[in-house]
């Protein structure tokens, strides 16, 4: 249960939480006679889905949203949302999202911070080629090639939205950056000086073994926030508190 994708298990929580809420509505009925509003019954259905949410530990943006997904529907529908606004938001959604139910890698930006601890582990003074493997909207590379007039850089993106952002915006502010959209599965590692990977736990294991196989004795593998398994890292840069925030980095 617990390795189902978390939209699945959202899915799970959110059908279970709906029918948990029927249920008291029922038991409820019976001895008390208390027929509950619609917007109440969505309350309860919310506050299941939160508690099943934490139970099932899901990460902490979670149950926050499952709590107000059912009661916002039925705001939208009470405000008269007209029906293309949801087909309008789904598409927005799966153009940003676009594979995330397929490599569980969402869209979610480094920061500032992040980008300067990359550029403490880049080499000065010799070239080198770098890539943001899963580039979002391209701040990593966009940021260093700034500092490394020396270096190369690329990022690869299979999501639509965030890759189309990254190419206008290095069209018009003429960047250097090279984006490409592409699954990153499918490139030789081999290519490059530096690879650069923010994307998730469920990711690390594969990327990792092409990391091996492919990245040339001497070049930087460099991840942040997310471990491999097999091998303690050679650098741990220290962002903030936590392990969320830290970077890793491995000499091939
Ligand atoms: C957590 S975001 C990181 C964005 C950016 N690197 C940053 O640091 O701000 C991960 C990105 O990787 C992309 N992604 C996930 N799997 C990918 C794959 N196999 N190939 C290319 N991009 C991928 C997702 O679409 C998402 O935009």
């Amino acid at each position: 249960m617990a390795r189902l994708p978390v939209s699945l298990q959202s899915l799970t929580i959110q059908c279970v939480a709906l029918l948990l809420a029927a249920l008291l509505n029922r038991l409820l009925q019976s001895p008390f006679s208390y027929q509950p509003a619609l917007w109440q019954l969505a309350l309860v259905q919310g506050a299941i889905a939160a508690g099943l949410s934490h139970l099932w530990r899901q990460p902490a943006w979670w149950p926050p949203l499952h709590f107000i997904f059912l009661p916002a529907i039925l705001l939208a529908r009470q405000a008269g949302v007209p029906a293309w606004i949801y087909l309008a938001a789904f598409l927005l959604l799966v153009l940003f999202y676009w594979s995330s139910f397929r490599t569980r890698v969402p869209l979610y930006l480094s920061d500032r911070k992040a980008w300067q601890a990359v550029a403490s582990l880049l080499p000065t003074g010799q070239a080198f080629r770098f890539i943001d493997l899963g580039s979002g909207l391209g701040g990593v590379p966009f940021y260093l090639a700034q500092r490394f007039p020396q270096g190369l850089f690329y990022g690869t993106e299979t999501a639509p939205a965030p890759w189309l952002i990254s190419r206008l915006h290095a069209k018009f502010k003429r960047s250097r950056v090279t984006f490409m959209r592409r699954d990153y599965a499918t490139l030789d590692l081999a290519d490059f000086d530096v690879v650069f990977a923010f994307l998730s736990p469920a990711a690390m294991p594969a990327l990792w073994l092409q990391a091996q196989a492919q990245m040339r004795s001497g070049s930087l593998f460099i991840s942040l926030s997310f471990l491999v398994e097999g091998r303690l890292p050679d650098r741990e840069v220290s962002l903030a508190d936590g392990a969320r925030h830290t970077l890793y980095a491995w000499r091939m």
